[in-house]
């Protein structure tokens, strides 16, 4: 089985949509916001609180490497973790890379009432992930396949990936 790697921006499903994946692959999910906040005891929020982005990138970096020796596996990266260079050579090391996709309207829609994303948390969220998503577009265009979810399932992208890889 073909270990995949869902990356792109926060609010594009990548969780929802990696653990139907290896529910239906019968394969382990693992998220590497997951890794950090268990392995932090701290939520990402307090993270970057305290200890601020930098020092959240760095736990990051060690935990994709971590995470990119895995098989059978489906893994979610956080949003941010493409813009890092080696992290972007130890994620291509899955054998497929799809990036999600969905519009600055749709990912303000699904993300404005949760207060766990510390980039969001601030007084103009619709201006802010217009301007990520501007910034971070070379970065996301690297995976395999895009996949737009705007307007679908989360059975339906799973659907999606799994024509992807042939399944
Ligand atoms: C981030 C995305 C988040 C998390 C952190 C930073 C980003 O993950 O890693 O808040 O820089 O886009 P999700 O994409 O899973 O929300």
């Amino acid at each position: 089985m073909k270990n995949i790697v869902l990356i792109g921006f926060m609010g594009t499903g990548k969780s929802a949509v990696g653990e139907e994946l290896a529910k239906l692959l019968k394969m382990r999910f693992v998220s590497t916001d997951n890794i950090i906040e268990q392995r932090e005891k701290r939520p990402i929020v307090e993270i970057f609180e305290k200890s601020g982005e930098p020092y959240f990138r760095k736990v990051e970096k060690v935990v994709v490497k971590e995470v990119s020796g895995l098989d059978n596996i489906v893994i979610a990266a956080g949003g941010g973790a493409v813009l890092d260079d080696e992290n972007m050579a130890n994620l291509k090391r899955y054998d497929v890379m799809i990036c999600l996709t969905a519009t600055p309207k749709v990912i303000y829609e699904r993300t404005k009432d949760y207060k766990h994303r510390p980039l969001l948390n601030v007084d103009n969220p619709v201006e802010k992930i217009k301007q990520l998503l501007e910034s971070r577009a070379p970065f996301y265009a690297k995976a395999d396949h895009q996949i737009d979810t705007s307007d679908k399932s989360v059975a339906e992208i799973a659907k999606e990936v799994l024509e992807i890889i042939h399944v």
